[in-house]
């Protein structure tokens, strides 16, 4: 049983985090239930944030929203001094919500809508980045016309894509993100946006894929990227302020994932830059990074109730939780997998090998393949580990379940943030046949 964060076994053999007993939480909250371990997420926000300061570079470290966002959670990232990415008018929403220091957000996407751009501009946020050609020309021309100047970074792709262990370097990146570093487009956008009145070009973004465990592709980018700011620099005089490198930074999601420690990646990366920079007539740049999963990914648990069960002679047992691909599409998307125990009797000894489906009507709504688990049943409480990144943020309502509720926990106390969706907030935007009719005649 591996353990994250806060999580132990109280002296009722319970599950608890945050020092709140996980049982009494669904007692209260009921299943599925998302909990969030708070001074995990501290723990993590605040390892990225003192790297950086001993090493004595000055940085933002920019929590990922789409990883979770809620308008607790874009205060929690407040709380700790963090900058926030946001992917989205929705993101940009909840963020302004919360109050957030629109200074420190980052807007992200490919296809930012001119609503999206305006909204942003509105807000007066930190920056822009600027994904291709079309936003480039579109962004110049609102700023033009409401006469209003703006921060942007450039998002090139240096050539490199992140498989998690192994890295491939490809020629012209095929990518919807992005300008490409190797085939001129990035030189082309940054001479391009340099020429406008409006827009004030910080520096470069590179994001090279997600779930990574080892630093050699982000040393990789930076190597790229360095390489092409100094021939730039040596032909337009370009000094950029920030280098923005992304996320990605792997977590443990079970035994057979051994990611660095966040300090590492951090550490190896600055230094690259450093040492790169040193070699050309560059002054440092700021360092930015994005992690969304590495912040909140194994703070997140999700507790279901056990229910009905299948066994197949010879093959092997299913046990039905009352959740699965709605509150967490990744085990269905991208064969992700994950590690559980029982809630409510975590220290009971293992007794089979039982595999994790969900309630969704779909084959593939499996939560876990072959988990060992002591014998369970219904009413017991299955506690899945690390689902706080992308789990609710990708949850949906397909078969019309509703979304699970969130709770925070922390130093004994549980806060809800989420509220459970009920049944007629599922209904609360569908018109009756007779309404649409109604509605379209208008
Ligand atoms: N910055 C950019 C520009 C990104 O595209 C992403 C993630 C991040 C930062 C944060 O990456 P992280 O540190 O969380 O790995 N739904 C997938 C993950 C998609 C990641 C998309 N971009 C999953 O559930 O694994």
């Amino acid at each position: 049983m591996h353990l994250y964060g806060t999580s132990g076994v109280n002296e009722r053999g319970h599950l608890e985090i945050g020092g709140v007993d996980t049982i009494e939480l669904i007692e209260q909250f009921g299943t599925p239930l998302y909990v969030y371990d708070v001074e995990l997420i501290r723990e993590r926000a605040r390892g990225f944030k003192r790297t950086f300061e001993e090493l004595g570079i000055p940085a933002q470290v920019a929590y990922a929203s789409k990883a979770f966002s809620s308008i607790a959670m874009i205060q929690l990232a407040d709380q700790e001094g963090l900058s926030l990415d946001v992917v989205s008018a929705g993101e940009l929403y909840t963020a302004i919500k919360a109050d957030f220091p629109t200074e420190r957000i980052h807007f992200h996407g490919n296809n930012k809508s001119e609503e999206e751009l305006h909204m942003a501009l509105d807000h007066k946020i930190g920056c822009i980045v600027v994904d291709n050609f079309s936003e480039l020309v579109l962004l110049e021309e609102i700023c033009t016309n409401r006469e209003q100047k703006v921060k942007i970074l450039l998002r090139v792709t240096p050539g490199i894509e992140a498989h998690t262990h192994d890295y491939i370097l490809t020629g012209q990146e095929d990518s919807k993100f992005g300008f490409d570093l190797i085939n001129g487009q990035a030189e082309d956008a940054l001479r391009q946006a340099l020429q406008s009145e409006w827009l004030e070009v910080l520096g470069l973004h590179c994001h090279i894929g997600s779930q990574i465990f080892q630093t050699t592709g982000f040393l990789l980018a930076a190597r790229k990227i360095i390489g092409k700011l100094d021939s730039w620099h040596g032909s337009i005089g370009y000094q950029p302020k920030v280098l923005n490198l992304g996320g990605g930074f792997g977590i443990r999601y079970t035994q057979e994932d051994d990611p660095l420690p966040a300090s590492q990646y951090v550490e190896e990366i600055v230094r690259e830059v450093q040492n790169l920079v040193a070699d050309t007539d560059l002054q440092m740049p700021e360092i930015w990074i994005e992690p969304g999963r590495s912040l909140v990914g194994d703070a997140g648990v999700t507790l279901y109730k056990v229910g009905s069960e299948k066994q197949v002679p010879n093959v092997r047992k299913y046990i039905a939780v009352d959740g699965g691909m709605s509150d967490n599409i990744r085990p269905a998307l991208y064969e992700a997998k994950y590690d559980a125990i029982l809630a409510n009797r975590p220290l009971d000894p293992v007794e089979e090998t039982v595999s994790i489906a969900g309630k969704c009507c779909e084959s593939g709504d499996m939560l876990i393949w072959d988990l060992p688990l002591p014998k369970a049943g219904r009413g017991d409480v299955l506690a899945v580990f690390c689902t706080g990144a992308y789990g609710y943020s990708m949850s949906n309502n397909y078969n019309r379940i509703p979304r699970p509720a969130v709770v925070f926990v922390e130093n004994g106390e549980a806060r809800l943030v989420i509220k459970r969706e009920t049944f007629e907030d599922l209904i609360s935007l569908d018109l009756a046949l007779q309404e649409a009719a109604v509605t379209n005649k208008e």
